[in-house]
C-alpha cells in the first residue's frame, strides 16, 4: 500500500515503536492521588528544562491553556491576546465560557507578535465602566502566522509591560520546542520572564497524547485545582507520560529535520508556476502558500491532491497550509512537488 502523506498538521504522527515499548513497560500509579511516578517524573523533568518552581501534565493544549487562563484571570477581567491566536479562534471560546474572561483582541503581525506599543494602550485604566485587564497571552511559534518563532527580546520586552502593569504573562507554546531550535535558544530562555508556559507532547514531539503546564509553585497547586473541575485529572495516566518523556529526548534532532524539511518544500513550491509563497517566512515548520491559476480552484487542487495520497487543508479560499513533522521524510517532500507540481501544471 502506498503511505498517506498527511501535512495537514504535526498532531497526526503516530507513536514510534520505542515509544510503544515504554508505554508498555512504564510504571504506573494514581496521579489524582499524585502518585504516578511516570507523570511525576514527567512534571519534574519539564519544570527543569523550562526554569519554572512545577509542572502539571493535562489532556491537551487547549486545557492547558483555559486551566491556565483561568487561574491568572478572574471573571469579568479581560486578557489581551492576538486576533490570529489558537486561544481565540480554536479553543471554543473557553476562557469565556467557563472563566466570564472578556477577551481584547489585539492584532497579529506576519511575525506573529501584537505590537508593544498596542499592548500598552490596550491596558485599561482605572475607571467603573472597563473591565480590568488581568493578563497578556502570546502563541510561540504561531501557528496562524507561518510557524513564526517569537524571540527572547520580544518576549522580554512584553513580559516588562507585564509586570509595570501588575499583569500575568502566559505563553500558549504548544510550539515552543519549534521556537527554540530555530533561534538556536533553550525553551528556558523563551519563557524566563513569562508567568506560566502549555507545551504540547504531542505535536512536533510526535506523542500520542498530552501537554505540560510550568509556572510557580502557588500557580500549579490553581491548575492543579482547575484540572480537576475541568474533568482532566487522570489516573494511570504514566502510559501518557513515557512516551511524553521520550518525546523531550528526541525534540532537537527531529524538529531541525522537520525545519529542514519545511524549507525544501518551500523551495520548491517556489519553483512551481501557479504556486505563490513567501520563503522568508518558513522559519519552523509551517508552511502557508497560496493557488494562483485559472485552471484549478483550491478545492479542486485539494481534492486531487487527496485522491493520490498526499492531504493538506486549504485554510482559506486559494490558501493552504503545510506542516511538516515525524512522520514525514524527505522522499515524501521530493513526491508531493512532483504530484503537486502535475495537479497544477
Ligand atoms: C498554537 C496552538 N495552541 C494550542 C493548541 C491546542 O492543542 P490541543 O489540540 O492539544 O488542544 C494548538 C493545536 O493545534 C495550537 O496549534
Amino acid at each position: 500500500m502506498n503511505k498517506i502523506i498527511d501535512l495537514r498538521s504535526d498532531t497526526v504522527t503516530l507513536p514510534s515503536d520505542e515509544m510503544r515499548q515504554s508505554i508498555a513497560n512504564a510504571d504506573l500509579g494514581d496521579d489524582v492521588f499524585q502518585e504516578d511516578p511516570t507523570i511525576n517524573q514527567l512534571e519534574s523533568k519539564s519544570s527543569e528544562l523550562f526554569g519554572k518552581e512545577a509542572a502539571i501534565f493535562v489532556p491537551s493544549g487547549t486545557m492547558g491553556n483555559l486551566a491556565s487562563i483561568l487561574a491568572h484571570c478572574d471573571r469579568g477581567t479581560e486578557i489581551i491576546l492576538g486576533d490570529k491566536s489558537h486561544t481565540f479562534l480554536y479553543e471554543g471560546g473557553g476562557i469565556s465560557a467557563f472563566g466570564g474572561i472578556h477577551s481584547r483582541q489585539l492584532p497579529n503581525q506576519d511575525d506573529g507578535t501584537l505590537d508593544v506599543e498596542e499592548i500598552k494602550s490596550a491596558i485599561r485604566t482605572e475607571n467603573d465602566h472597563f473591565p480590568k485587564t488581568s493578563a497578556i497571552s502570546l502563541e510561540n511559534t504561531h501557528n496562524m502566522c507561518f510557524g513564526m518563532p517569537l524571540s527572547v527580546e520580544y518576549i522580554n520586552s512584553v513580559a516588562l509591560i507585564a509586570k509595570e502593569n501588575g499583569l500575568k504573562l502566559h505563553i500558549d507554546g504548544a510550539r515552543i520546542f519549534n521556537a527554540a531550535v530555530a533561534l538556536n535558544v533553550a525553551v528556558k530562555d523563551l519563557v524566563e520572564n513569562a508567568d506560566s508556559v502549555t507545551f504540547c507532547l504531542s505535536k512536533g514531539l510526535a506523542a500520542p497524547v498530552g501537554s505540560v503546564v510550568c509556572g510557580g509553585e502557588k500557580f500549579i497547586y490553581q491548575v492543579r485545582r482547575n484540572r480537576k473541575a475541568l474533568g482532566g485529572g487522570m489516573r494511570q495516566a504514566g502510559i501518557l507520560a513515557a512516551a511524553g518523556l521520550l518525546s523531550l529526548n528526541l525534540a532537537e534532532s527531529q524538529l531541525l529535520e522537520d525545519h529542514k524539511n519545511a524549507k525544501l518544500l518551500a523551495e520548491g513550491i517556489a519553483q512551481i508556476n501557479g504556486l505563490t509563497i513567501d520563503e522568508k517566512k518558513v522559519q519552523t515548520n509551517i508552511i502557508y502558500f497560496g493557488l494562483n491559476s485559472p485552471k484549478l480552484t483550491g478545492s479542486q487542487l485539494v481534492s486531487k491532491m487527496d485522491n493520490r495520497g498526499i492531504k493538506f487543508f486549504e485554510i482559506s479560499s486559494n490558501r493552504f497550509r503545510l506542516v511538516t513533522h515525524y512522520g514525514i521524510t524527505r522522499d515524501d517532500i521530493e513526491k508531493t512537488l512532483e504530484v503537486l507540481d502535475k495537479m497544477v501544471n
